[in-house]
């Protein structure tokens, strides 16, 4: 059943619509490299159309894997496709794997707080999700490989692609919770002076200090980094033909490269260039 006809799930001819505009998406983000507004996380403003950050991140964050797994069941039997193959499942796991974990559990259940959204950021994440999801579930649901035997002959540069998105995948949980537990800390060193002083906890919004563990010895935006070799590792299970798969890719980078860029300001005017050191933003010794 379509929820809006020819759009979701998508006609060929939208879906390669969707695809053709989205390749531009790096456009837009010019404006994060020479704008420092950018109303979300370290550098939110106040504002009375704010967005808890908890709840921003869940549901903008939340439209990519609904809209991928929506297609993903209607969209072959429009088609007349019996059963899609296993690679595109895979694919379709490994999105909805690190989304489920990036939407739901790591706000709603282990971020210890997290700094209002203005709508516009909010909007502007949504869209994203809804046009990346759309990219690639058209790929994986019907307009790409529908057989095994189109993924025959590379099943090592799947086995392979796999491992680093698994790997990437894990980095990125590792450096969040590294971040979470600056957090953490900070509220049970409350917690013991408010109970030795009889006084009342201050909350540990927009608490921050300059991560170290990990690869946060080399660059400040190590999840970041992580979140780029997860993707990398999809694009390879999909392969060279997988466009979607690289412009998720390229227009992950050309968003989060600005921001990180924009964070290792904030951190050395917050903490100063001495104790930022010799760190990079997001690639080891070079960004
Ligand atoms: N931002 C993007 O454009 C983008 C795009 C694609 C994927 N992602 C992924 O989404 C995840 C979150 O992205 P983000 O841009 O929100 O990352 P972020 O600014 O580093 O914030 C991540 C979380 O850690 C907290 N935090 C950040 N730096 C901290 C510090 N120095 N000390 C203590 N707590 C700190 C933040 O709190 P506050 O909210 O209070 O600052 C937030 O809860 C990342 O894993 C990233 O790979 C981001």
């Amino acid at each position: 059943m379509a929820i809006i006809q020819n759009w979701l799930p998508p006609s060929r001819e939208n879906w390669e619509t969707v695809c053709f505009i989205w390749q531009f998406f790096p456009v837009i983000t010019a404006f994060q490299w020479v704008l420092d507004w950018y109303p979300q996380g370290k550098t939110s403003t106040d504002s009375r159309f704010n967005i808890p950050g908890k709840i921003g991140w869940a549901t903008m964050e939340s439209a990519g894997f609904i809209v991928l797994l929506y297609n993903m069941f209607t969209l072959p039997s429009e088609l007349g496709i019996e059963e899609l193959p296993w690679g595109n499942w895979t694919m379709a796991g490994c999105f909805v794997i690190h989304y489920v974990y990036r939407a739901l559990v790591s706000p709603l259940f282990l971020n210890p707080s997290m700094s209002p959204i203005h709508p516009l950021v909010w909007t502007l994440a949504f869209l994203f999700q809804v046009f990346n999801a759309t990219s690639l579930s058209g790929w994986l649901a019907g307009y790409g490989p529908t057989t095994v035997n189109d993924w025959a002959g590379r099943y090592w540069a799947m086995e392979i692609g796999l491992v680093v998105w698994a790997w990437g995948l894990l980095g990125n949980i590792f450096h969040d919770d590294d971040l979470r537990e600056i957090r953490r800390a900070a509220d049970r060193k409350q917690r013991k002076e408010a109970e030795k002083l009889g006084r009342p906890v201050d909350g540990v919004d927009k608490v921050y200090m300059i991560p170290k563990n990990g690869l946060f010895a080399l660059v400040l935006y190590a999840h970041y980094l992580c979140e780029w070799i997860e993707w990398a590792g999809f694009w390879m299970v999909g392969g060279w033909k997988c466009v979607p798969a690289r412009v998720f890719l390229v227009n992950e980078i050309t968003t989060m490269l600005p921001r990180a860029l924009q964070g290792k300001r904030w951190y050395e005017k917050k903490f100063g260039k001495d104790k930022v050191g010799s760190r990079k933003a997001i690639i080891p010794g070079l960004v």
